[in-house]
């Protein structure tokens, strides 16, 4: 069995792109493999959250993965700051972490270009703290996106350094995970734009109300209609199929085909119809839950104690054992 683990960041709700394109592959990785999913709530002090908004964002983003299904027997979800272990690891990697590999990490140099009045060291050093969130469970695979793969590839430098350093082999080389080509469904925008995720505009959210739903994709952008028999969709009208093809039955995709490979003109209104219908179907149990899980404060309580547990126990055996490789000896 093979150690997987994932961070998320509090920030935004999460969305049909994130459902489709992480949640779905999750509820299978829980079944398979020993998964560690945790809320990265330190990673989101880069950017200075509002005190008011941090516990209502954590809370949010686990209401949110609970209702999609992961399941707290089967998986660990713990949130970083609950687990003191990490800060500690962190400490300690930071001094084999240096200035000019940091300095040169693609999303440290985005981030301060875009914001040049807060470039702040726990920007600088964001990828030894997710090195460490990786290194303190030992995992083997980690899910991340085209992003965050320079982090992965640095937190392979930062466990190969460690090794070399004090003689030892005891960090693994964490990978990323290697999804099936079925796995890996990309959700467009409805923008006509390659993804979903980028503004509310081209986004669908899990706790959209449906007439918020309807309203979205009745604004979807689609073009004339097709220009004769079996021509090539436009990228507007593909995104639409594809979201289709995520959601629908697929007598339901036939449908649709066969009426854009006929030219017929005249029903983009009944497929946005069926497409809102067959969003709000998939999406009305998941909100339901949602609100009922954040509200819950006495469940989110007793999920967050027993994953904390369940995380620290393995993340203070990890600690232990690199104290002691460094040199640190107890007194008692
Ligand atoms: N940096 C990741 C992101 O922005 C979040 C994250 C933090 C993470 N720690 C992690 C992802 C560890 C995977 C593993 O999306």
């Amino acid at each position: 069995m093979k150690t997987v683990l994932s961070g998320i960041r509090p920030t935004g709700n999460l969305h049909l792109g994130n459902y489709f394109g992480a949640m779905v592959n999750f509820l299978k990785m829980q079944e398979i493999h020993r998964c560690f999913f945790f809320i990265a709530d330190w990673h989101s002090l880069t950017t200075h959250p509002d005190p008011k908004m941090l516990h209502v964002n954590v809370t949010g983003v686990l209401s949110e993965y609970l209702a999609c299904g992961l399941d707290p027997q089967k998986a660990t979800l713990y949130v970083q700051s609950e687990v003191p272990e990490i800060a500690e690891l962190y400490l300690l990697l930071n001094m084999h972490a240096y200035l000019g590999e940091l300095e040169k990490t693609v999303s440290f140099k985005e981030k301060a270009r875009q914001n040049p009045q807060n470039i702040n060291a726990g920007l600088l050093t964001y990828p030894v703290l997710m090195a460490t969130d990786i290194l303190i469970h030992n995992a083997d695979f980690v899910p991340v996106g085209k992003d965050q793969e320079q982090h992965l590839e640095m937190t392979r430098n930062f466990a190969a350094r460690f090794n070399y350093k004090y003689g030892v082999e005891y960090f693994k080389m964490p990978t990323a995970y290697i999804y099936g080509e079925k796995d890996l469904i990309k959700i467009p925008g409805l923008d006509g734009s390659r993804k979903m995720g980028k503004s509310d505009g081209n986004c669908i959210y899990l706790i959209d109300e449906p007439k918020i739903v309807e309203k979205k994709i009745k604004s979807a952008l689609t073009d004339n209609g097709p220009t004769g028999e079996n021509t090539p969709k436009p990228e507007c009208i593909e995104n639409l199929f594809t979201i289709l093809r995520a959601v629908s039955e697929p007598e339901v995709v036939k449908h649709y085909e066969t009426l854009w490979d006929s030219g017929e003109q005249r029903w983009y209104g009944s497929l946005k119809k069926q497409l809102a219908e067959d969003v709000i179907k998939l999406t009305t149990p998941i909100r339901e839950r949602i609100n009922n899980i954040k509200n819950d404060t006495k469940y989110l309580a007793e999920i967050v104690e027993s994953g904390t547990v369940k995380a620290r126990t393995n993340a203070s055996k990890t600690l232990k054992d690199v104290r002691e490789i460094m040199g640190f000896k107890s007194f008692s």
